[in-house]
């Protein structure tokens, strides 16, 4: 039996803290007018200490599933797709399924930059096609703001925080992901990254002194890159799922920077006013942001069922994909089964219960059995 991978919820988290180019001209050599001129942003959201990609992906999931109408509990696998995990292990994805409860889903997260996104919501369709799994919910979370050099005006005018989450369902119907396309270009590894706290370039203190755990980045090459692969990644897409640019009601692009989109439509010949831009609010978000810009444009009504969308990202690696969807929306009401939201604070409540009882019983089972034999 064939199975089709559907769009059927979506949600988003961002933090409250609005820094605008003014503030950052507060920080660094910098001006509004260079900022939005050059890149198209006005003002992106930081993360509170409090906040963390985990907690923002928390979030925006129970958004999505909340969207779909479904329990955490029916949530087969969890996908984080993020450039700035909470820890370089265990994955992100694993305390999103602990602080959600979704008891029963695998979770595992998926690091390719800011592409990582289309990659995860691919594995994921994959996984319903084949009928391994049925229901998967796909994040793109980031708190970059933590690894940005405040004091260089090249990066952090760029970057910002927040979070995106799809639910994903089998369903018989036509439609959902039609086809993918995945591409790396490693030979650019040194053009975009963040070097320092892997197992090539340990954290220690000369690490710290050279500033290895900031993100460092190429502009000029990385924006020629850009502006090389978007188009034809999206071409690649659509032939692949057999649509022509004249069907195309959508393009959703990762949020980098205005000036790449504008030149990858004008590649296209494609209609801007059809291309979903809100990199003014966010800056750039990485696996975030198309996501985020989905979101957006599903509340504001653009997408409507049928819709055909490309969803096309770039990022470090270097890395680049797409995405050819056929919008779906929320499954009709007789087939979804009722989550009770109204009951959010006590299920949340619930669930740090259970996290709690989980972690207790480890305790005990410890202080019982005591350390394993050694072999
Ligand atoms: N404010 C003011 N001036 C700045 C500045 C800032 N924030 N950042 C750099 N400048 C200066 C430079 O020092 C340089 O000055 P100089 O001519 O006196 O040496 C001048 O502006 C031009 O710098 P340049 O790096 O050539 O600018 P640019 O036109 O390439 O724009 C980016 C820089 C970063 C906006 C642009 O290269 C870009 O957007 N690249 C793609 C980045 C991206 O999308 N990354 C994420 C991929 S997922």
């Amino acid at each position: 039996m064939n199975f089709y991978a559907h769009i059927t919820g979506w949600g988003m988290s961002v933090p409250d803290k609005v820094l605008t180019n003014d503030d950052l001209a507060e920080l660094v050599d910098t001006n509004d007018e260079w900022i939005q001129s050059r890149t198209g942003i006005r003002e992106r959201r930081i993360a509170t200490d409090e906040q963390s990609t985990a907690t923002l992906a928390t979030d925006a999931a129970i958004h999505a599933l909340d969207k779909a109408k479904i329990s955490p509990s029916d949530v087969d696998l969890i996908i984080v797709a993020t450039s700035s995990p909470d820890n370089i292990f265990p994955a992100t994805a694993s305390i999103v399924q602990d602080s959600i409860g979704a008891v029963k889903a695998g979770a595992f997260d998926i690091s390719a930059a800011c592409t990582g996104f289309i990659l995860a919501l691919n594995m994921a369709a994959q996984a319903i096609h084949t009928g391994s799994i049925s229901t998967a919910l796909v994040i793109g979370s980031e708190t970059l703001s933590r690894f940005l050099d405040w004091t260089d005006r090249s990066t952090c005018i760029i970057f910002g925080d927040g979070a995106g989450a799809f639910v994903l369902q089998a369903s018989e119907e036509p439609g959902g992901v039609l086809s993918a396309v995945m591409r790396s270009d490693g030979s650019g590894a040194d053009l975009l990254g963040l070097s320092a706290g892997g197992s090539y370039y340990p954290a220690s203190e000369p690490t710290i002194h050279e500033g290895k755990h900031f993100l460092f980045m190429n502009g000029k090459e990385v924006f020629r890159f850009a502006t090389r692969v978007m188009a034809g990644a999206t071409k690649d897409v659509l032939d692949q799922a057999d649509i022509s640019l004249e069907e195309l009601d959508w393009i959703i692009p990762h949020q980098a920077n205005r000036r790449i989109i504008e030149t990858a439509a004008r590649r296209l010949k494609f209609p801007i006013e059809q291309v979903v831009i809100n990199l003014d609010r966010y800056g750039n978000t990485s696996t975030a942001s198309i996501p985020l810009a989905t979101v957006e444009a599903a509340q504001e009504g653009k997408l409507k069922p049928g819709d055909k969308i490309v969803f096309v990202g770039f990022g470090a690696g270097l890395s680049w994909g797409s995405l050819a969807v056929q919008w779906t929306g929320p499954l009709p009401e007789e087939r979804r089964k009722v989550w009770p939201y109204r009951l959010l604070g006590l299920y949340r409540f619930y669930v740090r219960l259970r996290s709690l009882l989980l972690r207790w019983i480890r305790f005990w089972e410890g202080l019982i059995w005591g350390r394993p034999p050694r072999q």
